[in-house]
Formats: structure tokens, C-alpha cells, sequence
């Protein structure tokens, strides 16, 4: 049967398939236009965002935000959805099993969606999407191809607050990205 993202959403609200359901208070399932050009992929909720049920809504989600408009364009724009759906708890990173138990829903995402630029937000996302030894302080800013997709990684929001001197290599980033949008995508600017 075809896929429509209604199902999808409502697989994903009553999923039991790894134990985060258990101390979720919310699914994360993802935001955005479901005509987006551009997907961006982050790690997992965090507590702002089980709080919410949407994506990057912490501080981590204003730098986001901020990222987005340097290049033109709104979360509106674009898609935002994680690797896992439920937050892990104390913000550890997603484990191998809960990322194996979750990943099918975002694939079933990019399907739909059918994106033509994907942006890995940080290392876990780009270990699992690109390639399991990915080195992001080496690769963040390089494009692959995947599927027929073009993929990049850049820096995660959260390791820019932590770590502001990467900022100006994130800055360089995302003008690479803003070059591929007007290259390849039909309805998106990025100016
Ligand atoms: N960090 C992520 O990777 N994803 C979110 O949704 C929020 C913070």
C-alpha cells in the first residue's frame, strides 16, 4: 500500500519498538514543508524538544534557526527530522539498537519527501547516513552522493554552542550548502 505521511506519523506516536518509549513524553517525528528540497537530519530530542514534540526548539534550535537564515531561507522551507524520535534520556547519544529500531521511519521520510539535498547535523547523524567511520572535524563541509542524493555534513548547533571557534568553518559550510540549493533545487532560493 502506498505510504502517506499521515500513517507514517501515526506509526511513529504509538511506536514501541526500542526502550526511549518508555521515558519519552513525546515523539519528535519532524517539521517542516512535506515539499522540501532540503532534509536535515539531527541526532535525537533532547528535553525542550520531548517537552514540545518538535525538533530542534532549544537553544541548540535558535543557532539552527540563525544557520538558516545566514543561507536565506525558514525552517518552513526546509525539513528537520532526527535519527531517533524519542529523547534519549540525559542527552546521551542514541544507541546502535535504538538508531536500528528507528532509522526505517526516517527512510520512510525520505521517501516520501524525496529530498534533493540532505544535511547531516553533526557526527552521529553523518556516522549513520553517510558512513559509519565519518571523521566531522575532517569531512564536515564535503559532499557525497548517496542514492542519487547529495549529502553533507556540517557542524551540530549544539557543538557550535560549545565550541564557537568552529563557527567560521561552519559559516563556510553553509555558503557550500546555499551553492548546491541554487544548483539543484527547482523551487528553493537560498540568498
Ligand atoms: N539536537 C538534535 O540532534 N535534535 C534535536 O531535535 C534537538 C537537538
Amino acid at each position: 500500500m502506498k505510504d502517506s505521511w499521515e500513517a507514517l506519523a501515526q506509526e511513529c506516536r504509538s511506536c514501541r519498538e526500542c526502550s526511549l518509549c518508555e521515558t519519552r513524553k513525546n515523539v519528535v517525528f519532524g517539521v517542516g514543508s512535506q515539499n522540501a528540497e532540503v532534509l536535515f537530519i539531527g541526532e535525537g530530542p533532547g528535553a525542550n524538544e520531548d517537552e514540545q514534540g518538535v525538533p530542534f526548539v532549544g537553544r541548540a534550535g535558535k543557532l539552527l534557526d540563525d544557520m538558516l537564515a545566514i543561507i536565506g531561507l525558514t525552517r518552513e522551507q526546509v525539513y528537520i527530522a532526527n535519527i531517533v524520535k524519542c529523547r534519549p534520556p540525559d542527552n546521551r547519544d542514541p544507541l546502535g539498537v535504538e538508531q536500528d529500531a528507528c532509522i526505517g521511519y526516517l527512510r520512510r521520510q525520505v521517501a516520501l519527501l524525496r529530498p534533493k539535498i540532505i544535511v547531516c547535523l553533526g557526527r552521529i547523524a553523518a556516522m549513520r547516513i553517510i558512513r559509519e567511520d565519518f571523521k566531522i572535524s575532517r569531512e564536515h563541509g564535503q559532499w557525497f552522493q548517496k542514492a542519487g542524493v547529495e549529502v553533507m555534513a556540517i557542524y551540530h548547533p549544539a557543538a557550535l554552542l560549545r565550541d564557537p571557534r568552529r563557527r567560521p568553518e561552519a559559516f563556510d559550510d553553509l555558503k557550500g550548502l546555499q551553492a548546491k540549493i541554487n544548483e539543484l533545487c527547482e523551487h528553493t532560493r537560498a540568498e
